[in-house]
């Protein structure tokens, strides 16, 4: 399968480019039998708070979001280590990419399309996390919701690279692991292919998913 017109490829980041789970598996030892746990509801926890707080009102950036989160998994699942905590949080500046993600962000760059992300991450967080995994020489934009104040899947968010990348939604693939994120940029009329590397089924939200893939390796090959 190809999709026609394609211009340029918007990826989400976390979940998607970036490993979430690595900075749990990087102390694993200190969590023991909890770590699957704290990692899980620490993920759950934010992107939650992401959407309470868009409903609220109540915007904070998504650094104060991610540590209110772990605070949560941390306390629910009974552990007290400020450390623990502290390396935690450093560790979710620099995540891992998947090793797909640059793979794909070179191949896409040779065929001479746009790439970004637009993510819910602050800028500093993005930039720390591109720059550390070596995928910043390959995007050509790194948009924040940050810029408009308010979290996906909210319309403002993906107006936001319409209005920076300067290609119209249709024109624009966007790739996301989040099956909440591709329904909600698919409503907003971008071109999605919904990343599924864990078998999962899509979420029943509105907006048609043009594609499934298992891996970044498939969104060079379904532009046409
Ligand atoms: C992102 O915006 C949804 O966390 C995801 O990068």
């Amino acid at each position: 399968m190809k999709l026609d017109g394609i211009r340029a490829c918007v990826f989400d980041a976390y979940g998607t480019l970036f490993n979430v789970h690595a900075p749990v598996g990087k102390v694993a030892a200190a969590l023991g039998d909890k770590a699957d746990a704290v990692s899980k509801m620490w993920r759950d926890k934010q992107l939650q708070y992401t959407w309470l707080r868009s409903l609220m009102g109540a915007h904070s950036d998504f650094r104060v979001v991610t540590a209110d989160a772990l605070d949560y998994a941390l306390d629910a699942n009974g552990v007290s280590d400020a450390e623990l905590r502290a390396k935690l949080l450093d560790l979710y500046m620099t995540l891992d990419a998947y090793p797909d993600a640059r793979r794909c962000l070179e191949s896409l760059k040779q065929k001479g399309l746009t790439t970004a992300i637009l993510s819910n991450g602050s800028p500093e967080m993005l930039e720390a996390a591109t720059r550390s995994a070596g995928l910043d020489t390959h995007l050509d934009h790194v948009l924040s919701v940050e810029t408009v104040g308010i979290y996906k899947p909210d319309s403002r968010v993906y107006q936001l690279a319409v209005d920076e990348i300067g290609i119209p939604a249709q024109e624009m693939m966007f790739v996301s692991m989040n099956a909440w994120d591709a329904s909600g940029a698919a409503n907003f009329g971008f071109k999605v292919a919904r990343l599924d590397r864990l078998d999962m089924p899509p979420d029943n939200l509105p907006g048609d998913i043009a594609a499934t893939i298992k891996t970044l390796d498939e969104v060079p090959q379904l532009i046409g």
